[in-house]
């Protein structure tokens, strides 16, 4: 029996199989490359000695998705593949909308037809929408303030409205704070096209001299330092994290979801400085206007996760640093050569 990776080749999924595998599953990826290479997923056998069965196919070809649900026996699903960049759907809503709607409801119909019913989900922190209250509980109204996160928040219910029509499913919702970090190995890690959206992958290509400075959305908000708070939580945590969730889904029916964070704040600058202290390497900024819709803190409450999976990160954000700058040296170009 082995578990289905759709995504598998991407930043969360390569570290996800990596967990997956040293904990004794087998894995299948399913990937159609658009934001990933396969090389990350050579780097995953090289880690963990396994060999990785790899499909590249986009997961709204059910005719592609059913023949591999033919020719292997899968007994569950995490389904990472989906667009993820923010600003890119508000320019391009319905990209976000074709891809991450259309490729569920496919996955969902084939594994419908083979009877698999237990799916972990990734969904996101931006599914809490405009949140007035911190830390965010799995309880807490739900809401979408951009195309990309309202593809979440549908997603969910959509899960949600199967498990009402058919109890016999076991659904987790994962709703990632904001991974960072690398593989100790220094062999995988995030590799984002072009210039980087997110803070971590941008003061690293700093660091590593690819670009000049930082540029500091806001010192203005009503946080610690007046810089924008997040809960960054290391990528192997958050793999692990799915680990659990498959243990849970196999044993269980149901639908639930659980927030992967920390639940420590932390803010850009905090984050910056940290950087510079575990690496020792110098990142130059400038503060710059805030960054339209972005909220002053956003961490977690993950007590549900502990409770129900078992699970809670142990990374701190020194690590989280250390890691990132050891893929980023030794991988300035990412994946490729
Ligand atoms: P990623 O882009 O590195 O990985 C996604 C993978 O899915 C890529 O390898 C891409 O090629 C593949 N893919 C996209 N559409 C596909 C399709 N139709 N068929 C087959 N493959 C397809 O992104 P990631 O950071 O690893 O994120 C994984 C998941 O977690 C995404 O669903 C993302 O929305 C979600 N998520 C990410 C973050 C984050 O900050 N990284 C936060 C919350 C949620
Ligand atoms: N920031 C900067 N400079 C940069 C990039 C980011 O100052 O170059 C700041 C932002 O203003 C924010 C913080 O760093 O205060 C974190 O920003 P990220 O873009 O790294 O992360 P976000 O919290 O904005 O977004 C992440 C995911 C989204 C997801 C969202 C909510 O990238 O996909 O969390 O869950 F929707």
């Amino acid at each position: 029996m082995a578990i289905l990776v759709t995504g598998g080749a991407g930043y969360i999924g390569s570290h996800t199989c990596v967990e997956m595998i040293n904990a004794g599953y087998d894995v299948i990826v399913v990937d159609n490359l658009d934001n990933s290479s396969s090389e990350s997923l050579k780097r995953v056998e090289q880690i963990t000695g396994k060999a990785v069965p790899f499909y590249r196919e986009d997961v709204r070809n059910k005719e592609a998705i059913r023949k591999i649900f033919k020719e292997n026996q899968i007994e569950a699903v995490i389904h990472f593949a989906g667009l993820k960049a923010v600003g890119e759907s508000v320019r391009e809503p319905i990209m976000y909308y074709d891809n991450n709607l259309f490729n569920t409801i496919t996955l969902l119909e084939v594994m419908n037809e083979y009877g698999v019913k237990k799916i972990v989900f990734s969904s996101s922190a931006t599914v809490y929408g405009i949140a007035t209250e911190m830390p965010l509980k799995e309880g807490m109204p739900l809401g979408a303030i951009n195309p990309y996160g309202r593809t979440k928040y549908f997603i969910e219910e959509i899960l949600r409205d199967l498990y009402v029509a058919d109890s016999g499913w076991c659904i987790a919702l994962l709703r990632y704070f904001n991974p960072i970090g690398a593989h100790k190995s220094g062999l995988i890690g995030e590799d984002p096209k072009g210039i980087p959206n997110n803070l971590m992958p941008y003061i690293s290509q700093v660091a590593v001299g690819k670009l000049e400075k930082l540029h500091v959305f806001g010192n203005d908000y009503n946080t610690v330092d007046g810089t924008g708070v997040r809960d960054y939580i290391h990528v192997v945590d958050l793999a692990i994290g799915h680990v659990k969730a498959v243990d849970w889904a196999l044993q269980h029916t149901g639908c639930e979801a659980f927030n992967l964070g920390t639940g420590n704040g932390t803010s850009v600058l905090q984050l910056r400085n940290a950087f510079v202290e575990a690496t020792g390497v110098e990142v130059p900024y400038v503060i710059d206007p805030r960054r339209p819709g972005d909220p002053d803190e956003v961490y977690a409450d993950a007590t549900k996760a502990k409770e129900v999976l078992g699970w809670t990160a142990k990374y701190g954000v020194k690590e989280m640093c250390e890691d990132t700058w050891r893929w980023q040296k030794s991988n300035p170009n990412g994946f490729e050569k």
